[in-house]
């Protein structure tokens, strides 16, 4: 019997994305994607938030467990340590547009209560949702793309990327055909699980501020 099985190098959002679509147009698409396997076992489509004319796009991981319930990014623990972030670096979240390299959450049961643990994308589950990404920064064109950590980094800078490397640097790169001004940064849940909170987070504040600078 043939395998009823796509290949896994098949996995793509491509053929969800509807082509010179809106925001809100895509949002819509993009809750019944099915481009990879991701959203078996999440509860929605996370598509990214905020101003359609936002100056400034901030591209994280992939949704948590609070982003899975509620339908946004950035809702939980680690978007409020984000946005305290944001606060002190002196940019408003309010011109901010948020999304993630994947809009599923992926995760597994672990523990006592069966909790849901947030899982790191592979390399092919990032790469299946790029096509939502590239349509979200096509239609925002924000002048400057802050990027929350590694997944998000190798999404739009390539599997090279390192981000001790190149955090609290304007770096520009042409991405999906059109040149970007990008400044990476750590992830905020990673300030969350370092050793040393504090010093992590103004770390986080120190790239933001430059973030902010570069938007001027
Ligand atoms: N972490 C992310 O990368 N994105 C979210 O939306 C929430 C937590
Ligand atoms: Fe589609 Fe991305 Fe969800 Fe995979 S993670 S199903 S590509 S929206």
């Amino acid at each position: 019997m043939p395998s009823t099985k796509a290949p896994e190098d098949a996995y793509t959002a491509e053929p969800f994305v509807p082509q010179g679509a809106g925001l809100d147009e895509l949002r819509r698409a993009a809750a019944g994607c099915r481009g990879c396997p991701l959203h078996r076992d999440a509860t929605r489509t996370v598509f990214g938030a905020g101003d359609e004319h936002a100056r400034v796009m901030f591209v994280g991981e992939q949704p948590g467990d609070q982003e899975d319930r509620q339908g946004r990014p950035f809702v939980g623990p680690a978007g409020k340590l984000l946005d305290r972030a944001l606060a002190e670096a002196g940019i408003d979240p309010g011109e901010a547009y948020v999304t993630n390299a994947v809009k599923h959450f992926k995760f597994t049961r672990a523990g006592p209560g069966e909790r849901r643990v947030h899982k790191s994308p592979t390399r092919r589950e990032t790469t299946a949702c790029g096509p939502w990404l590239a349509a979200e920064l096509a239609l925002v064109r924000p002048e400057l793309v802050v990027v929350l950590g590694a997944t998000a980094g190798k999404a739009l800078l390539g599997p090279s990327f390192r981000v001790t490397q190149v955090r609290g640097t304007v770096l520009e790169e042409e991405i999906h055909g059109r040149p970007e001004r990008l400044v990476p940064t750590v992830h905020p849940s990673s300030v969350l699980r370092a050793d040393d909170r504090e010093a992590a987070y103004r770390g986080l504040v120190s790239d933001l501020e430059v973030a902010a600078r570069a938007l001027g």
